[in-house]
């Protein structure tokens, strides 16, 4: 009897339309556009603004209708909405219930899932299971992050690393393609490396319509990416012989676009050559959550994938935590 799988039917994405580039970077802070590119590998970062309403929500539900589009499906035929975000607008509710009000998914549950840049591959983890155990048969899994609206503006050590926008991927049921299998991991004793404390940081004057919120990102760059690395090579690994496919089998890993250095040295551990993986960090930086399903869905649009590619995803991120899925593209 074949198994029941969670497929990808449908992706999208959404940005916003600010770019902001190193050159404006180092008029804010002590910076420059060789060490960023060097040291990172981004150029720019897409911004959300007040006066575009690039809000949370707004850039989720546009991500989301490219999905459902794709998918060719209706929301009204969503079971389940899962959102992996730190940056929701409100505190409460969760942006995964706007979405649904935003899309009139009626009969669709709704919640969120908070495990930093993680947080995509820990939502579809939830929502592919719901869908392998016949708990629904269709999901909306979305990463989304304004991570612009916590970054404190003073600190050249994490200010050029980061930017905004939003991911989706629509999951219907499967009896062949689809996720094979996913891992998730977390170390809770690090929390250290990476956390949001209370703060209110001034505001450059070309930033002052971003959203603001009540605290901002600290971070230990030195011992994360090591860690990064690690989880994430050792979690790709597990994945993968749980779901017996060998890197050679792999069409395209998408990773989490943090740093373009962690991404090659992740790369050289799983004997993956950089052909086959997908980089668009230097358009858009670490958009934490949105960075796996917005890459992912540039990937499919340029047409990477196609019936049967093997992709890797997996990610790593405060917490700490981390995850991987494979996935066999089913069109
Ligand atoms: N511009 C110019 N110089 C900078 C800088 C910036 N934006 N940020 C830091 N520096 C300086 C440091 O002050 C340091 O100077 P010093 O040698 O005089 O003390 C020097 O550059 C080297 O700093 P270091 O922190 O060792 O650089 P690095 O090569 O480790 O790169 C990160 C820093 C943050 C880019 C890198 O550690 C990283 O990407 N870590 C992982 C971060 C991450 O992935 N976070 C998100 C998790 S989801």
């Amino acid at each position: 009897m074949n198994m029941i799988r969670a497929r990808i039917a449908g992706t999208g994405s959404a940005t916003p339309e600010m770019i902001l580039n190193n050159a404006d970077l180092e008029a804010i802070v002590d910076t420059s556009d060789d060490w960023i590119i060097k040291r990172t590998g981004i150029r720019e970062r897409r911004i959300a603004l007040k006066g575009r309403n690039e809000t949370t929500l707004n850039l989720a539900t546009s991500a989301s209708l490219k999905a459902l589009e794709m998918a060719k499906i209706g929301a009204d035929a969503l079971d389940m909405i899962v959102v992996g975000t730190v940056s929701q607008d409100m505190h409460f509710p969760s942006v995964a219930c706007f979405v649904q009000d935003a899309l009139n998914a009626k009969k669709a549950a709704a919640f969120d899932v908070s495990a930093g840049c993680t947080g995509f591959l820990y939502a579809l983890s939830v929502a592919s299971n719901a869908i392998a155990t016949g708990t629904c048969r269709s999901a909306l899994v979305i990463g989304v992050e304004r991570l612009s609206a916590m970054t404190n503006w003073e600190d050249r050590t994490t200010c050029v690393l980061f930017g905004d926008g939003a991911g989706a991927v629509v999951l219907t049921s499967s009896q062949d393609d689809g996720i094979l299998a996913s891992a998730l991991g977390a170390d809770g004793t690090c929390w250290e490396l990476l956390y949001s404390p209370n703060g209110s940081p001034n505001v450059p004057e070309i930033l002052k319509d971003t959203y603001r919120k009540p605290f901002f990102i600290k971070m230990d760059g030195n011992r994360l990416f090591k860690k990064a690395i690690i989880s994430m090579a050792d979690i790709s690994s597990e994945v993968l012989e749980k779901s017996g496919v060998s890197p050679s089998d792999i069409r395209l890993v998408v990773p989490h676009q943090a740093n373009f250095r962690i991404i090659q040295a992740l790369a050289e551990r799983l004997s993956i050559p950089m052909e086959k993986v997908y980089v668009n960090i230097h358009k858009y930086g670490n958009t934490s959550s949105a960075s796996i399903p917005i890459a992912l869905d540039e990937a499919a649009r340029e047409g990477l994938l196609g019936p049967g590619d093997i992709v890797l995803l997996t990610a790593f991120g405060a917490g700490l935590t981390w995850g991987a899925s494979v996935i066999r593209w089913s069109f």
